[in-house]
């Protein structure tokens, strides 16, 4: 169709966005069938868990593509450790847990060796990163094979550097997106923009082929898109309600709600800023609480009170992840919310 569906090997320009902790293997599948590039996220998985869902994809015979976190490991920090669950200790104590008992540690690992080996024998068509691109000699590794590598940027500045440093098309990711931001140069949100002020910049910016992502939910969006200049593009938000994703049902439940309508940028629950559902939480803590340790590491100590919620049917300390534009979020499958997004692509419709 175009130079972005020869370089992905796909029918359709359009990218099913890897999410992490709300799908696997099931979903891209469904989104490849159906004429996408399905993603396999990684962030979460272990290397044997990532082995077995790359051995089902494989079987298919689609292009697919798999996808990396690429943040430098933190630094603990024992003083914002302490901030952190001294701010969280309110919470803690109300529903009688023990805060001395919970362990740090990182629960997302960066694309490393381990899964460098596991990757190189599947050898996939598309590898994309979240965060930058990693050290140089891996990401040697990844394009040895010749894979296409794709990466996230949210400003023309980032965009000229991944193009720069190895990128063959690059992911423009507006601030209306869900999930994390895909920031690496500069942590400062005010130099990130919505996607349609961003995509045509990046475009004028870059040679390699730009894929918009943010706030895309339907054929209109997609044509939009299209039309300011996009190569391809890439949603998230829209598939989250799919019958082939792992989306939780209380998390499904946020989505087709009026609560939806509100979402926020937060790092309470990675350290990272991520969008998602205002929920208690973060109107309580503020979304941006300067104590949450660095990425990853927030994580640990805000889990229990997820699970202590979650386990009575409230989303308050729950990621609710979500794009500012959660208006496709259909119960339906994957294939079905492809076919409506690609009616976009069509000439003259
Ligand atoms: C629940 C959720 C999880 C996400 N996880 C990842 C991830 O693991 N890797 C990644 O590169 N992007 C991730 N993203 C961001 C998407 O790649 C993409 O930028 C975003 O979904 C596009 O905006 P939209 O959600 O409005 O469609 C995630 C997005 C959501 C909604």
């Amino acid at each position: 169709m175009n130079r972005l569906t020869d370089l992905l090997g796909t029918a359709l320009p359009l990218i099913q966005a890897p999410m992490a902790g709300v799908q696997g293997a099931a979903l891209a599948l469904a989104a490849g069938r159906a004429g996408a590039l399905g993603s396999l996220p990684c962030a979460m998985l272990a290397p044997e868990a990532m082995r077995q869902e790359l051995q089902r994809l494989a079987a298919s015979g689609l292009p697919y593509n798999v996808n990396f976190f690429c943040h430098a490991p933190p630094t603990p920090d024992a003083a914002r450790e302490a901030a952190w669950r001294a701010a969280l200790a309110p919470y803690h104590a109300e529903i009688g847990l023990d805060l001395a008992t919970i362990a740090a540690g990182p629960g997302r690992l960066p694309f490393g060796t381990a899964a460098a080996e596991v990757l190189e024998a599947f050898r996939p068509r598309v590898v994309s990163f979240h965060f930058g691109l990693p050290a140089p000699e891996l990401l040697a590794r990844v394009k040895a094979w010749g894979a296409v590598v794709l990466a996230s940027a949210t400003t023309v500045d980032e965009a000229r550097w991944l193009e720069a440093n190895g990128a063959d098309a690059v992911i423009a990711q507006g601030l209306e997106a869900g999930g994390h931001r895909g920031h690496f140069l500069s942590d400062d949100l005010t130099r990130q923009s919505g996607t349609f002020a961003l995509l045509p910049q990046v475009k004028a910016a870059v040679r390699v082929p730009v894929i918009a992502a943010g706030g895309i939910a339907d054929a209109a969006g997609v044509r939009a898109a299209m039309a300011l200049g996009a190569d391809g593009v890439q949603v998230g938000t829209a598939y989250l309600c799919s019958d082939e994703a792992t989306t939780s049902a209380l998390h499904r439940a946020a989505l087709q709600s009026e609560a939806a309508r509100h979402t926020q940028l937060t790092t309470l629950f990675t350290g990272r800023p991520a969008r998602g559902i205002v929920n208690r939480a973060m109107r309580e803590l503020g979304a941006l609480n300067p104590a949450a340790p660095a990425f990853p590491l927030a994580t640990a100590a805000i889990a229990p009170l997820r699970a202590h919620w979650e386990a009575q049917g409230r989303g308050d300390f729950t990621p609710l992840w979500s794009g500012q534009n959660a208006s496709g979020c259909l119960s339906a499958s994957a294939a079905a919310i492809t076919a409506a997004l690609a009616e976009g692509f069509s000439p003259g419709l």
